[in-house]
Formats: C-alpha cells, sequence, structure tokens
C-alpha cells in the first residue's frame, strides 16, 4: 500500500537510520498507549456497537430529508467532507456549515425549505462558539417558523457542555462523541458515521477498513505495520512541507482532513509539519513548479487510485487529428494515472522527497483503511518528535481570547 522505494532510491533515507527508527517501534506504541486515545480501540468496545446500531435506526427512519445541514468546525466537520466527497450515494443535498461566515449562512439560509430539512449540530465540547451560534441561530428561526425544533435537530457531543444541556431540555436526539476521542481523530465516531450512515455509505465497511487498519496498527513488526512505515518514512525523509497529492478529484477533501489532523496534532513546542492539500492533475498546473523547481524542503505523498468507479474511454469515434494517435484507446483512467507516473518520474529524476500511497479503489472500506492510516501514523509521528499529539492549547487559547473579547 505504501511504496518508500523512491526515498531510499534518491538517498533521502539513510538505512542505518531506517533500522534503527523501526527498532523504536515498540516503544512508540506504548508511549501511544500511555496517552489512554481510543480511536484505535473504540470498535469493539459495546458502547460503540450500541451508537452504529442507534445510528442505523435513526437513519431508516430519517431517508426523507432533502437537505441535512451539518454544522461544526474543525474535526467536528472535515471528516463528514470527506466522506460526502468521496463516498455518498444518495441524493440529499448534504451542507457543511464550517463556518460563521455570514455571506455563507444567508445562502443556506434562502436555499434550503427549513420544513424540509434537518440540522445536525456536531460538537465534542459542547461549547465551541461557532458551532453554540448557528445553534442559536437556526433554533430561533426554527422557532419563528413554528417547527417542532426536536423534529429538525439532532446533536453529536460529548458527555458534557451546552449542547448536551440544549439536548436534554428540547428533547433532541442526540448521539455521543467518547470522552476519550479527541475531535480530530473522531471521524468514525458518530461524528462522521452518522452523517456518513444518512449520506448512503456503508458505514459496516468503513468501520471494517478502518478496524483491519487499526490491527495492523498494533503491529510489533515494523515492516508490516503500515501507518508506522508511513510515519517512519514521512519523519525521516526530514522535510518540514508534506505535500498530499491524491490524483483523484473525490480525494481532494481528503488532503484538508489530513492537514487538520497533522497541523493540530504536531504543531507544538516550535515543531511539526506543515501540509499542503493538493490534486493531481489540476495542481500540476499550479503547484508542480514550485515541487520540482523551488526550494527542496517538500516531502510529495502521491496517492493513486487503481481502478476508478467507470473506464471511460478519450476517443470513441475513429477520428484523425493530431492527437489522435495520442490518445486512441486511452481512457481517462489510464491518462490520469500515466500523468501521477509521469510527476512521480519527473520529482525522482530532481531527487525531490516523494513517496507513493496505492489503493485498489475508493470503496468505504478503502477510504476506513485510509482515514485510520492517517490517524495511526499522526500518532506515531508525534511520538517521533516528542510531543502529545492530542492536546491543541493553541486553538484553546484562541477560544478563550475570543471569549473575552465578546465580554468586552
Ligand atoms: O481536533 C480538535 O480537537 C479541534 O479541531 C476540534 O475538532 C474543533 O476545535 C471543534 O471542537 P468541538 O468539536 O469541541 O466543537
Amino acid at each position: 500500500m505504501i511504496s518508500t522505494k523512491n526515498l531510499f532510491d534518491a538517498g533521502k533515507i539513510n538505512k542505518k537510520f531506517w533500522d534503527e527508527g523501526e527498532k523504536k517501534l515498540p516503544l512508540l506504541l506504548t508511549r501511544i498507549k500511555d496517552h489512554q486515545q481510543g480511536f484505535y480501540s473504540i470498535f469493539e468496545t459495546k458502547t460503540y456497537i450500541k451508537e452504529i446500531d442507534k445510528i442505523k435506526k435513526f437513519t431508516n427512519k430519517n431517508t426523507h430529508w432533502k437537505n441535512i445541514v451539518v454544522c461544526g468546525i474543525g474535526g467536528s466537520a472535515l471528516g463528514g467532507i470527506v466522506l460526502r466527497d468521496a463516498l455518498q450515494k444518495n441524493n440529499i443535498n448534504f451542507y457543511f456549515l464550517e463556518n460563521i461566515d455570514p455571506d455563507e449562512i444567508c445562502f443556506i439560509t434562502n436555499k434550503i425549505n427549513f420544513k424540509e430539512t434537518l440540522f445536525i449540530f456536531i460538537s465534542k465540547s459542547g461549547e465551541t462558539i461557532e458551532t453554540v451560534s448557528q445553534y442559536l441561530y437556526f433554533s430561533e428561526l426554527f422557532s419563528d417558523k413554528n417547527y417542532i425544533k426536536k423534529d429538525h435537530i439532532v446533536i453529536v457531543t460529548g458527555n458534557k457542555g451546552f449542547f448536551l444541556e440544549e439536548s436534554k431540555k428540547n428533547n433532541y436526539i442526540n448521539f455521543n462523541i467518547p470522552e476519550n476521542i479527541g475531535g480530530r481523530f473522531s471521524v468514525l465516531s458518530a461524528v462522521g458515521l452518522l452523517p456518513a450512515s444518512l449520506m448512503g455509505i456503508d458505514i459496516d465497511e468503513l468501520i471494517k477498513g478502518a478496524k483491519n487498519m487499526s490491527e495492523n496498527f498494533l503491529s510489533l513488526d515494523p515492516k508490516n505495520n503500515i501507518s508506522f512505515t508511513f510515519s517512519l518514512a514521512s519523519y525521516l525523509s526530514d522535510e518540514p512541507i508534506h505535500v498530499f497529492m491524491p490524483y483523484s478529484t473525490k480525494l481532494r477533501s481528503l488532503g484538508l482532513w489530513y492537514g487538520q489532523l497533522l497541523a493540530e496534532s504536531t504543531g507544538k513546542d516550535e515543531k511539526g509539519f506543515t501540509l499542503l492539500p493538493s490534486v493531481g492533475a489540476t495542481d500540476q498546473h499550479s503547484q508542480l513548479q514550485l515541487l520540482s523547481d523551488g526550494p527542496q524542503d517538500k516531502l510529495c505523498i502521491f496517492l493513486k487510485v487503481k481502478n476508478f468507479s467507470k473506464e471511460i474511454k478519450i476517443l470513441k469515434k475513429n477520428i484523425k487529428n493530431k492527437y489522435s494517435n495520442l490518445l486512441m484507446d486511452k481512457s481517462f483512467n489510464q491518462l490520469l494515472n500515466l500523468e501521477a507516473d509521469g510527476t512521480i518520474e519527473s520529482l525522482q529524476e530532481k531527487k525531490i522527497s516523494n513517496l507513493t500511497i496505492n489503493i485498489e479503489k475508493i470503496s468505504p472500506y478503502s477510504i476506513g483503511e485510509l482515514l485510520f492510516l492517517l490517524q495511526g501514523s499522526t500518532a506515531f509521528l508525534g511520538e517521533m518528535l516528542g510531543i502529545n499529539t492530542f492536546n491543541q492549547p493553541g486553538v484553546e487559547r484562541s477560544k478563550i481570547i475570543t471569549k473575552k473579547l465578546l465580554k468586552q
């Protein structure tokens, strides 16, 4: 699944450091376990299984909505966006309101018919001012229209906070985010799974893929542990900027999600990695020049999809023109993957750090695997850097200052 060959061939990773790094796997895994995080251990728990069942039952009764608006920010929004963009199966209009931009709020308010709309408010802490203010605004609109709020509002939140209190007061249906799962590691809890299920995605397959990768993440064999291999290669290539470039438009938002995961998890003690989200082939025409001839401070992470949902031939008729020889019998699928290979080869010629993640196809199973792989490798990276992957003091500081400014 991960090919690190180019890093070795280009002399970007020293074999001696790699062998030493591999020996640290058991220690790093023990350190991760010391944080007592649930992102890798929840899948078998009774509460998780019960919550999944509740999500499925809720979905069965809620297939009639024309629109679903998900309000949340950061880790409470980005996972759902990835799942929508990569896997949504039904035709419900899913809007993720992950900002408090008045223009966007106005756009949604004017666009939807409230009668046909379900709102999901997601906040682990239950106190995030952006999500709280969205809730206050929309719940007032429901009251003004004399709609029964509990029919249109669902809450996904942690064990305490404003949203839990509102839930109890108004009898909203409420889904739980376990205490030991942090926002950016929560896509495989109700945070991502409730929207996914409402999108018609097979969440059992999603969980199966993630669970498979979580078992692999706990493997003490460094040659077999994919999350560890990815993190060791990312760490030892020693580049501050990581370019994440799937050759698939559907996976564009995976880069945004991974960018948040990497930034909030590793950006501590003046250390950390900057992620540059990208998409192939589109960004060959915007970023590639910089990647190729700009400062050599980037690790380019390519993601290739072997089989797309359809094979589309570029030319169907035998029309002669100056491109027909080149493109005859070729499909867009081949062209896209050939362009990925061409980009990789051109960077390899210049000894630019690069590695490739390969997946067979975009499916709930493979997305489950990928999401977990990136979470697991981020946890390893944090331990390699010697920082606390799971806190976010910088974000908390800004939340406190904003509330102080509001009071003034
Ligand atoms: O990863 C994190 O912890 C953050 O990005 C949170 O997801 C974000 O700040 C939103 O917080 P909450 O879910 O508590 O509203």
